[in-house]
């Protein structure tokens, strides 16, 4: 059983959480959002979410995506606040957690889920990827990270109450991986920045920490088509997880979700500025 299975002990009762990268029906930031509203919280569910036709061209959530969320939030008896906004949009962000703290109170737990990498963004050999996609790959995944915590940590600071925050990075921001020069320069400072965080946030009381998935069967991995054409085809992909990944299998995103929920928790209150691996064995350092 899962942590975020585990939670009738509402360990987040009377916490509110912000969620970014929320929506997409696969995510790892829908499964986050559903199990700390399991386990008690109000929860913000804030993406970049786009009209129902755009949504697959960009590899994104939809509108309804969101409001579908809000409802399965709203049933498991918790309160639902859902927000469109891009976190890389300073502006956006900041209205975004002003109108969460007045709507449902100070945020006290930040999971910074919103990111990723594709084709026509950052995906591809270094020599041939734009500036424009590079620089927009390090302003999703470490400026939004930034511009997000920094928005509710600063309220946190102010009303004296602390928290916990947990940003997603990366086995890729730990090693290198072909093809995935942006996103591994984006994932290993979302790391460092979680460090510094950790640091110059823990005499406020709040805790900061990162997880590092492996290779999670959502639809940003896209294994059907993205990912198994890469390996040449299912017989490929079977290989290399068979010699990558020790565990031998891809991760779900729900366990990623209760690695993220734990860290939320005060299970965990003696963790700061960690990055912990969430590979299936996949990567150790
Ligand atoms: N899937 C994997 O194998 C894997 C591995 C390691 C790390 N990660 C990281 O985990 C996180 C979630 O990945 P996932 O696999 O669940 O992806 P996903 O594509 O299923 O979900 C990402 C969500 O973020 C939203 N989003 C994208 N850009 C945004 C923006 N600028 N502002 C606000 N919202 C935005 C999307 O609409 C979507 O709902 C990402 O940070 C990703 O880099 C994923």
């Amino acid at each position: 059983m899962s942590f975020t299975q585990g939670l009738e002990q509402r360990p987040f009762a009377d916490q509110v959480a912000l969620v970014t990268g929320a929506a997409r029906p696969r995510g790892i930031g829908r499964a986050t959002a559903l199990g700390l509203a399991r386990g008690g919280a109000d929860v913000a569910c804030l993406d970049i979410a786009r009209p129902y036709e755009e949504a697959p061209l960009h590899g994104t959530a939809s509108h309804d995506d969101l409001d579908s969320l809000a409802a399965e939030i709203t049933a498991l008896g918790g309160r639902a606040l859902t927000v469109q906004a891009d976190v890389a949009d300073e502006a956006a962000v900041e209205a975004a957690v002003a109108r969460v703290s007045e709507e449902l109170g100070t945020v006290t737990l930040v999971a910074n889920v919103a990111g990723g990498s594709g084709p026509g963004f950052g995906l591809g050999p270094l020599l041939n990827v734009g500036v424009a996609e590079f620089r927009r790959v390090l302003d999703v995944n470490v400026v939004g990270t930034w511009l997000v915590a920094k928005a509710c940590a600063t309220r946190m600071v102010a009303g004296g109450v602390g928290g916990r925050i947990c940003n997603v990075s990366s086995q890729a921001g730990k090693r290198g991986f072909p093809f995935l020069g942006p996103y591994c320069a984006a994932k290993a400072g979302v790391i460092l920045m979680t460090q510094t965080m950790a640091l110059e946030l823990g005499p406020a009381g709040i805790a900061v920490n990162a997880v590092c998935p492996g290779t999670v069967d959502t639809d940003l991995m896209n294994k059907d088509s993205m990912f198994e054409n890469l390996m040449g085809g299912p017989e490929g992909l079977a290989a290399y997880i068979a010699r990558e990944i020790p565990l031998g299998r891809l991760q779900s995103a729900e366990e990623i979700a209760s690695a993220i929920c734990w860290l939320l928790s005060e299970s965990a209150a003696g963790v700061t500025g960690e990055a912990l691996n969430v590979s299936a064995g996949q990567t150790m350092v």
